[in-house]
């Protein structure tokens, strides 16, 4: 699937309020569900305060589903894993702006391996620190909580900065992508899609409810 500028909305269930025990049926649950893109949280506990799983689970499940793998590494200097991130099966590695001293060179350590790149930002980064990178980027992730767990609450002064950039990448005329992760359910999908977000991701607002297709529905515009 190719993501093309238009004004689709995107929805990308995050595995990490999945039923562990019961992974690859999870991915072929939410695909059936209409899900465009299946997002894998790594955390590493020292980045962020807790700790999920590795390359080894992404490749276990990379055979039950032809969704697109987002990749979202919170861990210290992804450089040292982007190789086995992208052996393992993603599509999609973001990194951490905060995580490393060379963004420049990790985002090109994706792009050369054929990947798409992305880079997130916690809630408080501003969003400067992607100024001269912008235009190698085939997505931003704007964090709408605080990184390391599922269930949080919407930070509602991301909005903003979800504006803000959208007006950044339309005077530059790029096609960079902008997806949001936390807090997003049918109450804040509405606010981040009009501040400009086209890839939504959702955890406990998909995996929490028991119809997944109604769960992934209620998250896109009405129209
Ligand atoms: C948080 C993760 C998110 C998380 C979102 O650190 O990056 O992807 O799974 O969960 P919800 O949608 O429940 O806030
Ligand atoms: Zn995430």
């Amino acid at each position: 699937m190719t993501l093309k500028p238009n004004n689709r909305i995107f929805i990308a269930p995050s595995l990490l309020s999945a039923d562990f025990s019961k992974l690859a049926e999870e991915v072929k649950a939410v695909e059936k569900a209409g899900a465009d893109i299946l997002h894998l949280d790594i955390m590493d506990g020292l980045f962020v305060p807790n700790i999920t799983f590795g390359p080894l689970v992404i490749s276990s499940i990379r055979p039950h589903s032809n969704l697109i793998f987002d990749t979202h590494l919170m861990i210290e200097s992804p450089e040292r894993y982007i190789k086995d991130f992208a052996n393992a099966g993603a599509d999609w590695i973001s990194i951490h702006a905060e995580a490393t001293k060379h963004l420049h060179r990790v985002i090109w350590k994706i792009k050369e391996l054929d990947k798409k790149a992305g880079v997130a930002l916690n809630p408080h980064t501003p969003l400067d620190i992607i100024k001269y990178v912008l235009e190698d980027l085939d997505f931003v992730l704007i964090m709408t909580v605080n990184p390391g767990f599922g269930g949080q609450k919407f930070i509602k002064n991301c909005l903003p900065k979800i504006r803000e950039l959208k007006k950044i990448i339309e005077e530059k005329g790029l096609n960079t992508l902008i997806q949001v992760d936390g807090g997003i359910n049918s109450e804040t999908a509405p606010e981040v899609i009009k501040a400009g977000a086209r890839i939504l991701v959702a955890g406990s607002a998909i995996f929490g409810k028991k119809d997944y297709a109604k769960a992934i529905e209620a998250l896109k515009p009405s129209t």
